[in-house]
């Protein structure tokens, strides 16, 4: 008996020393590094056409992280929609200013980004979302875009914050939340005619809806969102402007806790000028005002073929949280 005990002791006091020297891997080594992907030189034209287009994703997509609220530009700011636990994070100066911003990227390195979430030197950006899926096309738009002489995007010396990341951001980071490999051929969005693909397009692609309304960002599939734990049907915990934590809501048909009982009209409304039936809805909810016409109704003809979850939120009162 006393033999058992004694070997037991041993096999935990090894546990609780492989576990200490795992965290302070993590401690130490912070958020990793990667091998930058290898991609050919590539010149991206900047038609008007692009630059337009790229503005209205940037604005649904990028401007709540990046948007210094004080000038305007994109300079970056902190994170503050995150829950505490994952630290001090900061999204960084995006402008064209040479030392602080991105005047020094190349576009292929702009692309390896935006696709895998390494950066220029390596190091991986983390929180920084990846757009694995938007199409080439988008992409361009975007890098347009940065590039243009619209105001928001010119050169502003402020520095980007240094991250503060959290003990479990670390973790995080060396454990599930890991850069993605590029695309492996080209990516095309389908046709708007196509309503039903097109607004998956729009979901998984454009606007990754997916992100910030499945069950976790921790258990999101980014290589394939529909893998993702409780796909669409919200929960995410965030906190709003006023300091309060909200939920990502439920995005499938169910009647009572999701859009079920939505009309069309409520939902393209609720979308693009950010008023639901319950009213106005807050930040992170990202405000899609150049989002047009076609893509609401597009994203609303997608979300009625998603598999139905049932996933009560507080605003859907206390009836649908008995009943869950
Ligand atoms: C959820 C917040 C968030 C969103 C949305 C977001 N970013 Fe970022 N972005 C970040 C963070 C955080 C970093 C990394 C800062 C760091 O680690 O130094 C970053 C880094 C970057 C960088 C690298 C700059 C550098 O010097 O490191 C670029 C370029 C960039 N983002 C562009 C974009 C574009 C374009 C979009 C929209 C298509 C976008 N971001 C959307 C948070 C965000
Ligand atoms: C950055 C995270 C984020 C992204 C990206 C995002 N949402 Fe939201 N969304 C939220 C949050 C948080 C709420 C809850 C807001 C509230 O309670 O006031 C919300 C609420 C909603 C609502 C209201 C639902 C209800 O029951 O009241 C709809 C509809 C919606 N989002 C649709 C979308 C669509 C469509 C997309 C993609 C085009 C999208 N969202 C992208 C975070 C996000």
């Amino acid at each position: 008996m006393k033999k058992v005990l004694r070997i037991l002791g041993l096999l935990l006091a090894g546990v609780v020393f492989l576990g200490a020297c795992a965290a302070t891997f993590v401690q130490v080594r912070g958020i990793p590094s990667y091998d930058k992907p290898q991609m050919a030189a590539q010149k991206i034209v900047a038609t008007p056409t692009r630059i337009a287009h790229g503005q209205k994703i940037v604005n649904a997509m990028c401007v709540d992280c990046h948007r210094n609220p004080a000038t305007g530009a994109l300079s970056g700011k902190q994170l503050t929609e995150l829950p505490p636990e994952f630290g001090k994070l900061y999204a960084a100066n995006i402008t064209q200013d040479q030392q602080h911003g991105i005047g020094r990227w190349t576009d292929e390195e702009l692309v390896a980004l935006l696709r895998t979430g390494i950066g220029r030197d390596g190091r991986y950006r983390v929180v920084m979302p990846n757009f694995r899926h938007m199409s080439d096309e988008d992409v361009a738009s975007v890098i347009a875009y940065l590039h243009s002489t619209d105001r928001q995007v010119q050169p502003d010396p402020t520095p980007t914050h240094e991250q503060e990341p959290s003990f479990l951001a670390k973790a995080l980071t060396n454990t599930v939340m890991k850069p993605l490999p590029m695309p492996d051929g080209a990516v095309v969005a389908p046709a708007p005619t196509d309503a039903v693909a097109y607004g998956r397009y729009l979901v998984v692609g454009r606007y990754k809806c997916y992100d910030c309304h499945s069950q976790d960002h921790q258990t999101n599939n980014h290589l394939e969102p529909e893998k993702s734990a409780g796909y669409l049907g919200g929960g995410i915990d965030f906190v709003t402007t006023d300091g309060s934590l909200i939920k990502s809501r439920n995005l499938t048909m169910d009647a009572e806790t999701g859009l079920g009982d939505w009309t069309e009209a409520q939902f393209v409304q609720a979308v693009r000028y950010g008023q639901s039936p319950h009213g106005p809805l807050r930040t992170p909810m990202p405000k899609f005002t150049l989002m047009d016409e076609t893509e609401a109704r597009a994203i609303y003809a997608y979300l009625r073929t998603v598999p139905v979850l049932r996933n009560a939120t507080p605003e859907d009162g206390a009836a649908a949280v008995a009943t869950r």
